[in-house]
């Protein structure tokens, strides 16, 4: 079931001359894992933004095609240009960069509570929905501390559980764990894998790192210039080394070792590598 669609999307700030979308189509099916990788400014925050709505409600621009979204629970198909983002926010959540610039309240707890208070539920429900979240990011028995004194792992980690607790289906994280240190970073890739796992969220990430997305997305997309350059699954990327490296995206070490054996025709001197070192061949 596609849970999300592009079509001829195209995009332009109202205060930018130049066009940061072009013709992108896409779609996105439920419980898939895709990355998004490409180099700065090829339109990777923007996607997202128009993916939740947020382009072009919040921010203006001239916006052309479109971008469906559909409610695996009711099945009811929401066009972003007539569903405001609040009304998405239960179906496809925004994960940013700065976890700081996401927390508002005085307690953890509060923080994910009071988006709910919004959505008028009861309080049986918000206090469970809390619990849940929060236990579900690892951040249970925290409830009471001060959002500003947790590390910034645990900051990005609780951002994630108050987005989780609307239950979306979809999660959108752009570039969540650029400002973390390496231990903060890999409790949030980490979460992310699980939450695809075990919750079956279908998870769109942005992420300038590709060890993690050759090792667990499902495809990967490559966005240069506004346009959608490439897309694949890690497998069939890892082929196209040569390409990704034009348009400056840095590959796994394993990935680019892979690539120079295979252009010198050594490719069977793989064999004798562990399955492991060939991670994107094993996944999924
Ligand atoms: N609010 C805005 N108004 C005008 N132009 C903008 C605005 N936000 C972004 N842009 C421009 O749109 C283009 C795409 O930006 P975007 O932030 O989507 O790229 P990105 O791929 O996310 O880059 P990065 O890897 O640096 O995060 C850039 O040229 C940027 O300068
Ligand atoms: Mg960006």
């Amino acid at each position: 079931m596609k849970v999300l669609e592009a079509r001829d999307l195209n995009f332009r700030y109202s205060r930018g001359k130049k066009q940061v979308l072009r013709d992108v189509n896409l779609q996105i099916k439920r419980g898939e894992f895709v990355g998004i990788v490409g180099p700065s400014g090829s339109g990777k925050s923007t996607l997202c933004l128009a993916f939740t709505g947020i382009i072009p409600h919040l921010i203006h621009g001239e916006f052309k095609g479109s971008v469906i979204i559909r409610d695996p629970q009711t099945g009811a198909k929401h066009s972003t240009l007539e569903t405001p983002p609040s009304k998405l926010s239960p179906i496809i959540g925004l994960v940013l960069q700065n976890p700081e610039s996401q927390l508002f309240n005085m307690t953890v707890e509060e923080e994910v509570a009071f988006p709910l208070e919004n959505l008028g539920l009861p309080p049986e429900e918000i206090e469970a929905r809390v619990r849940w979240a929060l236990k579900t990011v690892g951040l249970d028995g925290r409830e009471e501390e001060f959002p500003p004194n947790l590390s910034g792992g645990e900051q990005q980690r609780l951002v994630i559980a108050s987005v989780l607790a609307m239950k979306p289906s979809i999660l959108v994280l752009d570039e969540p764990t650029a400002q973390l240190d390496p231990v903060g970073r890999k409790d949030v890739l980490n979460l992310i894998s699980e939450l695809n796992e075990k919750e079956k969220i279908t998870v769109i990430l942005v992420d300038h790192h590709t060890d993690f997305l050759f090792k667990r997305a499902d495809r990967i997309l490559v966005m240069n210039d506004g346009r959608i350059l490439m897309e694949g699954r890690p497998r069939e990327l890892a082929e196209r080394a040569e390409e990704l490296r034009e348009v400056g995206i840095k590959l796994p070490a394993a990935v680019e070792v892979y690539a120079e054996l295979k252009k010198r025709g050594l490719e069977k001197a793989l064999s004798i590598l562990p399955r492991e070192a060939l991670f994107w061949r094993a996944g999924r």
